[in-house]
């Protein structure tokens, strides 16, 4: 159970995903990004959208979703168009709708993600509450544990 518990507790430390919007084809018109999500979705709390375009094409601005349907860039709730590059990380449970200003979404540049919470990393078993607080202490001594494994395979 300690070995279980440590396992779940470095899955969920290492979870951050990164995704690349649009993979090999990039933040750039003419790319389905409906299906990109279909692709990759669930997406998490913590985890980072990175937008790839080419320098000076293409702008990367989010809004709500009433601007979303109608492409329309004129209140953004961000926006970006530095360098060629630009990484969100998704850090609220939420959708969040991306577009590119240039032109109606240029040829479908617009993308939007639904944030899931983390799943919890070790479930209680539902109703019992002693169980549910021992966790905390369990995963801390299997930290411990490896922890002072890995000290004494060093020195
Ligand atoms: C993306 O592909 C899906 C499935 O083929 C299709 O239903 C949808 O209309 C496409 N979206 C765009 C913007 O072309
Ligand atoms: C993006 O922000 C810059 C600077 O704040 C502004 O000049 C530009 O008009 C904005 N673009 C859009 C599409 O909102
Ligand atoms: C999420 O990130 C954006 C951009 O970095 C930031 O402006 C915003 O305050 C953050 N929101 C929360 C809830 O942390």
């Amino acid at each position: 159970m300690p070995l279980l518990s440590l396992l779940l507790l470095l899955a969920s430390c290492a979870s951050a995903n990164k995704y690349t919007v649009g993979d090999a084809q990039g933040w750039n018109p003419g790319v389905n990004y409906t299906l990109w999500v279909d692709k990759h979705r669930p997406f998490h709390l913590g985890d980072w959208l990175v937008f790839y375009y080419q320098s000076g094409m293409a702008d990367v601005v989010q809004v709500d979703e009433t601007a979303y349907n109608k492409c329309d860039s004129s209140h953004p709730i961000s926006n970006y168009s530095k360098g060629r590059s630009y990484a969100f990380e998704l850090n609220q449970t939420k959708r969040f709708y991306f577009i590119c200003s240039f032109g109606y979404c240029y040829q479908g540049m617009k993308v939007s993600v639904l944030v899931h919470p983390l799943p919890p990393p070790s479930p209680p078993p539902s109703g019992d509450k002693s169980a549910a607080s021992i966790t905390p202490f369990t995963s801390f001594s299997a930290v411990s544990v490896a922890v002072a494994t890995v000290l004494r395979l060093l020195f």
